[in-house]
């Protein structure tokens, strides 16, 4: 059995990667932050000294173009994201120590450090580069703000930094076909003058780092052993302005490159940790301790950036090199890659919403296939359902339940102290608690959870064997030792699933005596459960009766409207107040306010068939009520208003081959948030969502703006 130890402890930190502040925590993330959590968990379980860090990513070209599309500036869009990651966060029992913003003065702080001393250390030079420039915006276009080809495996529509499909780096003037992700336009080649960092002077390091280190995943050291022999460029850390992001020091308009102050974050996230606990432990004791430890979970998409990168930073700047970068695979939902497009993209939200999801089924579901290996890890619906009702609620709860309600109805509650006989069983069962000890150390999750449910049969067949509803009737004494022996199993599975289902162990152990989990260690395992008398059991896990599906609902009630009124507002001289006939409901007639003066006359909208977001929540523009809103595309300038000739008010309008009945009795009130993120935008003059066309039951909608129009 694993013993605290006693010399001093070492400091063990642990990061998640930090995720973009342009859009949600969907299923893709959790693999890594929940992989993450469960390793956690159990360091702080074996009585180690862990910190585990994360911060939302905030600067660069994927936040601006999220800002710019959804209308409002970046600050807002990352404090509101801010809000929504640490809810979705801990929804999920993800229980980061700290939880930090890249935009935040200790960030700025360590990016101005590095950057000075990698410039005193002469790991910095500037270089004129080509880049590419939008003559029509009239700016240059880093990363995100151009698409194209791939140049190395030729992927179609892929940003100018690095490619979805193959994952490799490039520049923004190597894309093939490139067009402005503003306007479409072809951009032209720019000179600029831009800071380098010299990572081609760190090969032979890293290379020895690759070589000694014994954690690190074979592979990964693989491909990256492979770049390095493929000679590594110097890295461009500098973008011209406009871009959000820290200014360069002694600069007018340059800025550091994202990727520069992101892997920072991890240090500045430490350092508002520690002050905030006013923590004698400074930054210092974490990363430039010999005797600390650093352990990075990431993606397999983000492998340059960390083992190449980041750690050519850490050897320049003086700090700790990571003692493991733990690389988890993608995830894919019924075999196939998750994409909105797909119309198989589920948010942390989208799963909490249907009925029966705990989060905890998640975080075991996912835990049964994770293995410290760099595979795809696949949510496949049929076999979720089958982890959730098989093992986890026949086998674990069922075992568990079980054996506390026979103590609670037979016994008083009360437990009995154990015998030799019933404790040499105990014994024999702690190789197995070992096992599962020693897989989650590896982040062998997949192992340690075999371990668990092996565990769990032991005292199912346990108890079979023994009968106690029989045994109670002829020797109650051996049936009160017999039903206590399954309490410790029962303990010992609670103490050995926490990491994974932290809220459902702890509240077994509550019932165990257990006042809380807070200081919970592996040496409970050995010791007598500490209650006298357990409390009243309660089923916790019920078996799943529906399962996720990916054709979730959407969840927009779009609907014909006739527009029988008009008027200006008269306090917004961009506004029209509309009277809009939608045909039934409540209420028929609704009023709408909506933007349309600078591109309508009133006598262009009298009488015309719009569409209307029903759904959504009621707003007030100006002191004007709007009870939702129409929709029209917008393609950069020019706005045209959707209008289903062929249809009548009141007619559902539908993504082709979804569910009208289900769609038309929701419920839901809409936010605009939520609405503006189902990307509805135009492609061969039809709406679509993801690849489905809008239509009502009598027509495809179309509408006279070019591809790529958002509509809104
Ligand atoms: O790929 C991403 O989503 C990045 N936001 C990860 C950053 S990890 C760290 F380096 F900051
Ligand atoms: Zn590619």
């Amino acid at each position: 059995m694993a013993k605290p130890e006693s010399k001093p402890k070492e400091k063990i930190l642990v990061t998640a990667a930090l995720p973009y502040a342009n859009g949600p925590i969907h299923l893709g993330h959790l693999v890594e932050y929940i992989e993450a959590d469960i390793f956690v968990r159990f360091l702080k379980l074996s009585g180690r000294d862990v910190v585990f860090v994360c911060a939302d990513d905030t600067h660069g070209t994927p936040i601006e173009l999220a800002a710019a599309k959804e209308k409002v500036k970046p600050e807002e869009l990352i404090q509101k994201y801010y809000g929504e990651h640490t809810a979705d966060f801990s929804a999920f029992h993800v229980d980061f120590d700290v939880y930090h913003s890249t935009n935040s003065s200790e960030n700025k702080f360590y990016s101005d450090l590095f950057f000075k001393k990698l410039t005193e250390k002469g790991f910095i030079y500037e270089r004129l580069v080509e880049l590419t420039y939008c003559e029509n915006d009239k700016r240059y276009l880093p990363d995100r703000y151009v698409k194209g080809k791939c140049p190395k495996c030729g992927a179609e529509d892929q940003y100018g930094d690095q490619c979805e499909r193959c994952n490799s780096i490039y520049q923004p003037v190597d894309l093939v076909e490139p067009h402005c992700s503003i306007c479409g336009t072809v951009p032209v080649r720019k000179q600029s003058l831009h800071y380098f960092f010299k990572l081609s002077g760190f090969s032979q390091q890293l290379q020895q780092w690759l070589d000694s280190n014994r954690n690190l995943q074979a592979d990964v050291k693989n491909f990256v052993s492979e770049w390095i022999k493929g000679e590594l460029q110097d890295w461009d850390i500098s973008r011209d302005g406009p871009y959000f992001g820290f200014k360069i020091p002694g600069e007018l308009n340059k800025y550091y490159y994202v990727w520069l102050d992101a892997p920072i974050g991890y240090i500045a996230a430490t350092e508002k940790y520690c002050r905030d606990r006013l923590d004698k432990s400074a930054v210092e004791a974490y990363w430039q301790n010999q005797n600390a430890k650093i352990i990075h979970f990431i993606g397999k998409d983000i492998i340059y950036f960390h083992l190449l990168f980041w750690p050519s930073m850490l050897l320049a700047a003086g700090f700790n090199l990571p003692s493991d970068i733990v690389v988890h695979g993608h995830l894919t939902i019924n075999g196939e890659k998750m994409s909105k497009s797909r119309g198989n993209f589920l948010t942390a939200k989208d799963y909490l919403a249907v009925a029966g999801h705990e989060p905890e089924f998640l975080r075991f579901y996912y835990a049964s296939h994770l293995t410290k290996a760099v595979s795809d890890i696949n949510l496949d619906f049929g076999d979720f359902r089958e982890k959730i009702n098989g093992d986890l609620v026949s086998n674990i709860a069922n075992f568990v339940h079980r054996s506390l309600v026979f103590l609670n109805n037979n016994f008083d509650s009360k437990l009995e102290s154990l015998g030799n006989e019933e404790k040499f069983f105990l014994q024999q069962l702690q190789p197995k608690c070992d096992a599962v000890i020693k897989h989650y150390g590896d982040c062998n999750f997949k192992e340690a959870v075999k371990g668990i449910l092996e565990l769990g049969s032991i005292g199912n067949r346990y108890f079979q064997e023994n009968q106690p509803w029989q045994l109670v009737k002829t020797d109650k004494k051996k049936c009160h030792k017999v039903v206590s022996v399954a309490a410790a199993i029962v303990r010992n599975l609670a103490i050995l699933s926490f990491p994974v289902l932290p809220k459902y162990s702890e509240k077994i152990l509550r019932l165990l005596g257990y006042e809380s989990t807070k200081n919970l260690g592996l040496g409970e395992l050995d010791k007598p459960v500490p209650a006298k008398k357990i409390l009243a059991a309660r089923i916790i896990f019920a078996p799943i009766e529906e399962t996720i599906s990916i054709a979730h609902v959407f969840p927009a009630v779009l609907k014909v409207g006739r527009i029988e009124e008009i008027s200006e507002h008269p306090d917004a001289d961009k506004l029209y107040v509309l009277k809009v006939d939608i045909g039934s409901g409540k209420q028929k007639i609704i009023q709408l306010v909506a933007g349309l003066r600078p591109h309508y006359k009133k006598a262009e909208l009298l009488g015309r068939n719009i569409v209307v977001v029903s759904n959504l929540k009621h707003a007030k523009l100006r002191g004007f009520e709007s009870q939702g809103m129409l929709l029209a595309a917008d393609d950069g300038g020019r706005v045209v208003v959707v209008s289903p000739e062929r249809s009548q008010p009141g007619d559902l309008v539908y993504p082709e081959g979804s569910d009208q009945e289900k769609i038309a009795s929701s419920r839901k009130q809409l936010a605009i948030e939520e609405f503006y993120r189902l990307n509805l935008s135009v492609k061969d003059e039809k709406i679509v969502y993801g690849t489905k066309p809008l239509r009502t039951a009598k027509e495809i909608i179309s509408v006279d703006a070019a591809d790529d129009a958002v509509v809104r």
